[in-house]
């Protein structure tokens, strides 16, 4: 079996390849390294001891994409190639909506050309919004508050519509809670341009004194300590889901949506202490005003996942902090810094 990832050469694409050569499939990857390295490719074969295909390009070049599909004969699609970073999204929506859209648009139509109707979508948890109840389930009212989310959204509609005017097609649509970890040989991670907006990202730059301290925004939550409460999963439990997702759409036809998170919500100071327990190194931080936008309590009820592909995640926090910071140890000298 041959799987075409789009943005296998980003954090969470490049994790998915390792589990699927791992898994036997072959492997073509599609990146154009807007937000990612060439070397991952190198990297992912060190790891796996298994060749794959790399065609640097955007998936919204329609000639590119036609020439790969010619070529090679692929039976299936996960689609990673997007945007994502909420900030810039509200800055530039037309860039998100421009490259979001449009990579979709282009994939559908070659896949539709060249007959192959497979297809796993990474959605986020970040269509739900802020949700009314707690834990959230598919079946939840799906609002999402930026342009980011909103272009995961309409390409969830858009996929729906394809469905429905050819039911010959099968797509999971994976909505991830918060990805965090890194793989354990500490050769492929996220490896963030800039200041990270994220928490994992940004506690490890403060980990390796690049930054002096976190900022924690906000300790006035209904929380248990106060502090913003998220479903962090380990990178590589999500890819494992995608390895049953793809197993999925291979076996049946139809549009399903599954939550792809662990259940377990923990709060910004749990994941601080931890990390500095499991890696015995200080985090400094201060407490500011919350960050507009933020909602207090957020995580997936993965029952659903469970039920339907036989998926659950495997790892904890101590996992997925001691993961993090072994990679971004390993890689400080090799330009994790500068990119
Ligand atoms: P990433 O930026 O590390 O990877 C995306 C990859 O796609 C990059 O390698 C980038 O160079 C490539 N890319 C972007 N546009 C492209 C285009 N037009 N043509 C070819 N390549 C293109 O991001 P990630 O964290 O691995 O996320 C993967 C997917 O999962 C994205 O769709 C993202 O929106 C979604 N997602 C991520 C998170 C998260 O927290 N990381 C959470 C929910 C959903
Ligand atoms: C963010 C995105 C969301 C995306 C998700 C993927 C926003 C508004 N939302 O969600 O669309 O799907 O990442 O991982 O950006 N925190 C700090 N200090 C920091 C950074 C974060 O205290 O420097 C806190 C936040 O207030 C929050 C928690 O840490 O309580 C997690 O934040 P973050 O990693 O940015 O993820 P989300 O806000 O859940």
């Amino acid at each position: 079996m041959k799987v075409l990832v789009t943005g296998g050469c980003g954090y969470i694409g490049s994790h998915t390849c390792v589990e699927l050569l791992e898994n036997g499939y072959e492997v073509v990857v599609v990146d154009n390294l807007s937000n990612s390295k060439k070397d991952v490719v190198d990297k992912i074969k060190k790891i796996t001891k298994h060749d794959l295909t790399f065609y640097q390009g955007d998936v919204c070049n329609l000639t590119l994409m036609d020439q790969i599909f010619a070529k090679e004969k692929i039976d299936a699609v996960i689609h990673f190639a997007a945007y994502k970073a909420v900030g810039e999204s509200v800055t530039n929506p037309l860039k998100y909506y421009q490259n979001n859209l449009d990579s979709t648009i282009v994939l559908c139509e070659v896949m539709s050309k060249y007959n192959v109707k497979k297809l796993v979508f990474s959605s986020s948890a970040t269509v739900y919004g802020n949700p009314k109840k707690l834990p959230i389930k598919e079946s939840f009212a799906l609002s999402p508050t930026n342009p980011y989310g909103k272009t995961k959204l309409m390409i969830e509609n858009i996929l729906k519509d394809l469905y429905i005017s050819d039911n010959t097609w099968s797509i999971a649509v994976l909505r991830y809670f918060n990805p965090v970890g890194a793989h354990e040989s500490g050769l492929i991670g996220e490896d963030p341009n800039g200041i990270p907006n994220n928490l994992m990202p940004y506690i490890m730059k403060v980990a390796t004194n690049e930054l002096p301290y976190l900022n924690i925004f906000g300790d006035d939550y209904d929380t248990i300590d106060g502090t913003g409460v998220r479903d962090y999963i380990h990178v590589v439990d999500l890819s494992k889901g995608h390895i049953k997702a793809i197993e999925k759409v291979l076996q049946d036809t139809g549009i399903d949506y599954y939550n792809l998170g662990t259940g377990c919500g923990y709060s910004v100071l749990e994941i601080v202490n931890t990390f500095a327990k499991v890696n015995n190194v200080k985090i400094n931080y201060k407490i500011v005003s919350r960050r507009p936008g933020d909602i207090a309590c957020c995580y997936a009820d993965p029952s659903y996942a469970y039920e339907k592909l036989k998926w659950r995640a495997t790892k904890g926090i101590e996992d997925m902090c001691r993961d993090s910071y072994s990679f971004v140890m390993k890689n400080k000298e090799h330009g994790y810094k500068n990119k």
